[in-house]
Order: structure tokens, then C-alpha cells, then sequence
């Protein structure tokens, strides 16, 4: 019999696999100093690109604040346990109402993390006789919810509204045998790409199917729409989407989550969502802290203008350069290359150690092979002279990978 670590020297992974080259400055890097756009990287401070903290409210004075007043008031222990036994208080429930008000749902359950909080929410709502439609380029949490489910699924092409009606009507007609009923699940804001899930035509479609929709809108919420209470408001369709998830990982700059829904929903996904029963309270302080955040969202509009602005500069200039920033229509901004991944080092390392700019690089499996992804996270907190610094930097790396310089077989080395 085998020791079920001996496969795991050989088996690293795909991004396991370049552990020993990459630890430390492409993967697992440490940005040191207050959060923002200029950070120390290795002990050089950075133009900083890679942090989705969209409006700048991680290390707004009154953020700070708040969250460092109910750490004195309350220690970072309190509530202790889970909601459902003793970890339920004033605040969280303060919370749940604030947001359900900002988001137009009737109700809404504050989640401890939005990874499990996703897994978890799909796995409490769907059972073995009903079957999911979904994007295929869903973010893990959704695919991870999705390998809980003991009934069928059927992707649709990435964003692609005319496959998620043939896949709604296959999964129509055996809902119709199995008993079951029918969840579409898609995206707000895909992450990567910066495309917007085309919400609106996928609730169009509840015209000719029966279905109920859940979105993830972990990057729509707090930067699009008129107020800011995400795609859905954007596309105008925000009734549509019946189950409205987001993180407060992004735009919130913090961490915990929640889901907005009908009261009835609520209420099942409180008493049978298995990573909150069994799993302790989200800390007052990232609850009390969440309530300024979302107060600062709801009246101080400044935060997501500047974000805008910042986005408009950055996107605008970008293409204006030259550059194929692909169909980004939100805040995610990549900027797509063509070339190998040992190239894509050599130009991170050029772009980060004599440009000084931090930002991430995204490569096969995750875009195809042959495309080298740079992924710039736009906050409220840019300057345009940031902008402008960067986009310069990029004309200048560009123009030496165009002409080969980059060029290596193996990765930069970088230690
Ligand atoms: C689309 C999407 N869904 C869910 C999550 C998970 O949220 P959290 O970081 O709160 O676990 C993320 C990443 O943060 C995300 O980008």
C-alpha cells in the first residue's frame, strides 16, 4: 500500500508545480506598509495594482476606527459560537438589515466567509431531484458548491445566453422527471475578465422557464449601479436575481459575506446552511466595522466617483496606447499579451523591480496558452498621475516583449 503523501512530491499541481521558482516574489508575495496604491514590495515601495479594495476604504481613518473601537470594546473572541447557539448578537442583525435596505432584498444572512458561504449556500438549496444551470467560468466557490450536488448540472458556454437556453431546456425536462426544480447560477462581475454576467437576458428568460436565479456579485457590489448595490441595479434587473450573493472581501475591505433573498429563503439558508451551523460567528469588530463601511458606501457617493474616474483613466489611456484590455465594461482591468509563461516572468520581473509596478500576472491554465494576462485592480485611492506612470511603464515593456527581449527558456529567476 502507498503512503498518500508520497504522490503529493510529483503531483504538486498546477500552480504547486512552480513553487520552488516562484515562492515569495510571482506567488505567496508579501506587500508590506499601510494598504494603498504604494506598497513595500521586498523592501522597495510599488505602484500597487493588485489589491481589490476597490473603493479605499481599507485604511480610511474612520474605518480604522471603527474597527479598532469594537476591538476594544469587544476583543477579537466576541461572539463566541456559532449564530444558531450563541454567537448571535445586536449587531449582526443590525447588519443584515442595513444591507437588505441597500440592496432592495427583504431579507438578508451575514455569512462568516464567502468561499464556504457559497459552497454551503448551494449545497442547502438544492437537492439530488433538482438540476443547475451555470456559467462555465464560475468562480471555485460556485464550482466547489456545485461537486456537493448529488443531482444533474449543465454548463453553458462563458456568458453566452443562447447556450444557457439550451442548457434550461435540457434541464427543464428532466426537472420535469426527477420532480426537482431548476437554479441558474452566474456572475455578477467575472474577476478575471472584468465582463459583466449578462444578468438581465439570463432573468429574461423566466419568461419561458421556470427557474430561480443566483448570482455572485463579489465584484459588482459597491462598484456598479447608481448607489453602488451592484449589477443587478446596474442592469436593472436587481428583482430578478433571487438569490443576491456578495463577499465583503472587495469593495467592503474586509471579510465576511451575505446573501439578500426573499425572507423565507433567509430563514431556510439560517437553519440549514451547514458552514454557519457549524462554524463560529463572523468577530464584532469585522461586523461593527462592516456597518461604517456600508453607512461610508450608502452616503459618501465620492469613494465609487473616484473609482470611476481612476478606471475611466486607466481603461481609456490603456486602449488609447494600443493595448487589448478585452471587454472589460467594469473596474477589473486586464491587459492581454501574447506570450510564453517563462516570458511572463521575465516582464513582471522587468516591470516590478525597474518600473516599479506591482501588479498580477495571470497565465495558462487560467487564460489560454499563449496569452500573458496583466490584471490591474483600479481603487478610488489612484492618483491619475498613478495612471499615467503605469501605462507609460507598460508601453515600455510591451514595445521589448514585441521585440524579443523577454525572450528566455526558463523562468526569470528571481531569488
Ligand atoms: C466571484 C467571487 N466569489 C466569491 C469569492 C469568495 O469570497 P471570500 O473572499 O469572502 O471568501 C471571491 C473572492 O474573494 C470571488 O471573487
Amino acid at each position: 500500500m502507498k503512503d498518500i503523501f508520497e504522490k503529493l512530491h510529483d503531483k504538486m499541481g498546477p500552480l504547486g508545480m512552480h513553487a520552488d521558482d516562484a515562492h515569495g516574489y510571482f506567488t505567496f508575495p508579501k506587500l508590506e506598509g499601510p494598504i494603498g496604491p504604494r506598497m513595500k514590495f521586498r523592501g522597495v515601495e510599488k505602484l500597487n495594482w493588485s489589491l481589490n479594495n476597490y473603493l479605499g476604504l481599507a485604511n480610511h481613518p474612520d474605518v480604522m476606527k471603527a474597527d479598532s473601537d469594537a476591538a476594544t470594546q469587544f476583543g477579537m473572541a466576541y461572539p463566541m459560537g456559532a449564530r444558531i447557539m450563541s454567537g448571535n448578537s445586536n449587531y449582526h442583525e443590525q447588519l443584515e438589515r442595513d444591507l437588505a435596505d441597500f440592496i432592495h432584498k427583504p431579507d438578508v444572512i451575514v455569512l462568516n466567509y464567502g468561499y464556504q458561504g457559497v459552497v454551503s449556500a448551494i449545497d442547502a438549496l438544492i437537492d439530488r431531484h433538482d438540476v443547475v444551470v451555470y456559467d462555465a467560468e464560475s468562480h471555485a466557490c460556485i464550482i466547489d458548491g456545485l461537486r456537493l450536488h448529488l443531482g444533474k448540472r449543465f454548463v453553458f458556454k462563458h456568458n453566452n445566453v443562447e447556450d444557457c437556453e439550451k442548457q434550461l431546456v435540457r434541464a427543464t425536462k428532466l426537472a420535469e422527471e426527477t420532480g426537482g426544480g431548476v437554479l441558474v447560477i452566474t456572475e455578477g462581475v467575472f474577476g478575471m475578465s472584468g465582463s459583466q454576467g449578462k444578468i438581465k437576458e439570463i432573468v429574461d428568460l423566466k419568461k419561458k422557464f421556470n427557474f430561480r436565479l443566483f448570482v455572485d456579485d463579489a465584484h459588482g457590489f459597491g462598484t456598479m449601479g447608481r448607489t453602488g448595490a451592484g449589477t443587478g441595479e446596474e442592469q436593472g434587473c436587481q428583482d430578478g436575481i433571487d438569490i443576491y450573493f456578495s463577499t465583503f472581501a472587495k469593495s467592503m475591505a474586509g471579510i465576511g459575506a451575505f446573501i439578500g433573498s426573499d425572507p423565507h429563503v433567509i430563514k431556510f439558508l439560517r437553519y440549514n446552511m451547514r458552514s454557519q451551523i457549524y462554524a463560529k460567528a463572523l468577530p464584532m469588530p469585522m461586523v461593527v466595522g462592516s456597518i461604517k463601511r456600508l453607512e461610508m458606501i450608502r452616503t459618501q457617493p465620492e469613494h465609487k466617483e473616484n473609482l470611476w474616474k481612476i478606471v475611466h483613466a486607466l481603461q481609456g489611456g490603456l486602449k488609447e496606447a494600443g493595448f487589448n484590455i478585452g471587454i472589460t465594461t467594469t473596474p477589473v482591468t486586464p491587459v492581454l499579451l501574447n506570450g510564453t509563461i517563462p516570458e511572463a516572468t521575465h516582464l513582471t520581473y522587468d516591470l516590478r523591480e525597474n518600473y516599479n509596478i506591482f501588479c498580477s500576472i495571470v497565465v495558462y491554465p487560467v487564460v489560454p496558452k499563449g496569452v500573458i494576462m496583466l490584471r490591474l485592480i483600479p481603487t478610488a485611492v489612484h492618483t491619475l498621475e498613478d495612471v499615467e506612470i503605469t501605462i507609460n511603464a507598460f508601453k515600455s515593456v510591451k514595445s521589448k516583449l514585441d521585440s524579443g527581449e523577454y525572450r528566455h527558456e526558463k523562468l526569470a529567476a528571481v531569488n
